[in-house]
């Protein structure tokens, strides 16, 4: 355990799957947490949660692909907390499997604008808080972030900018009291594959979509798998680690 005692702690996509296993994790450890997500009923699940087991949780509703709406989420948590020193950016969609040829232009905004934008706009607020109290931001990339996958191009175009925005903000921030580091999940049981909206059954596709189920552990994740890396990066073990995405993938990427 790290000993979050006094830290707030901001969570997207809190409603379920990895973020709610990771504001879970902060509040078990102590951290006040702000779950954040669109998903007004999730996210009172997920405050039920946490406060049953004792813990310091409050919902607010977000929309990470809007700037207002995120500059609300962190007046939220300064608000009720009076301070931001923790963030998860972890909201993200998947719009379907689909040929780069196919995608429909309103799939790849809509995917870039939650998945990257959406991690830019949060952090931007963020860092207005912990520019002057210091902080840690853990944003969820992928395995897609990492490598290729065929049939997910918008995805993992989405992944490799988290990947490549974690590295620089980390870069203007390391000297200013701010680690920004990624976590690269692989496969992790989860709904987001229930909320695609579109694409093709990717055995139908004329090239190989097997890369997401290729796991040398030969099994899913747990979500909980996901908040112990989170939770390590937020914490000071994690201290002289900042602008890096670490795998947390059963071994697809080594
Ligand atoms: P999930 O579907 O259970 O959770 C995603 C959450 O994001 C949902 O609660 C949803 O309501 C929320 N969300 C969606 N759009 C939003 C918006 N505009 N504003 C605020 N919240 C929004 O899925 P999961 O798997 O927990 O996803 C979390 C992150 O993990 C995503 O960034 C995803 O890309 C990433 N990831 C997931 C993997 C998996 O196998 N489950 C593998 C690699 C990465």
């Amino acid at each position: 355990m790290n000993g979050f005692d006094g830290k707030t702690a901001v969570v997207t996509g809190a409603a379920s799957g990895i973020g709610r296993a990771s504001a879970q994790r902060l509040a078990a450890e102590g951290a006040s947490v702000v779950v954040a997500d669109v998903d007004a009923e999730g996210g009172a699940e997920t405050v039920a949660a946490i406060e049953d087991a004792g813990g310091d949780a409050t919902f607010v509703e977000v929309d990470v692909t809007d700037a207002a709406s995120v500059e609300h989420m962190v007046d939220v948590a300064l608000d009720t907390y009076g301070s931001l020193d923790l963030a998860h950016n972890n909201a993200g969609i998947l719009t379907g499997f689909d040929a780069v040829t196919d995608i429909e232009e309103e799939d790849w905004d809509r995917l870039l604008g939650v998945n990257l934008k959406g991690v830019w706009l949060c952090m931007k607020a963020e860092l207005a808080v912990m520019e002057e109290t210091g902080g840690a931001i853990v944003n969820t990339a992928s395995e897609a972030g990492l490598v290729g996958m065929g049939g997910l191009s918008n995805y993992v175009a989405s992944k490799h900018g988290v990947v490549g925005l974690t590295k620089t903000v980390a870069l203007e921030y390391a000297g200013r009291g701010v680690r920004v580091n990624a976590i690269a999940p692989g496969p992790t049981k989860t709904n987001i594959q229930q909320g695609m909206t579109g694409g093709s059954d990717p055995s139908t596709l004329p090239f190989d979509t097997s890369a997401m189920a290729d796991v040398p552990m030969d099994r899913q994740a747990d979500p909980e798998e996901m908040a112990g890396a989170v939770a390590f990066l937020c914490s000071e073990d994690a201290s002289y680690i900042t602008g890096h995405t670490i795998p947390v993938d059963g071994g697809q990427a080594a």
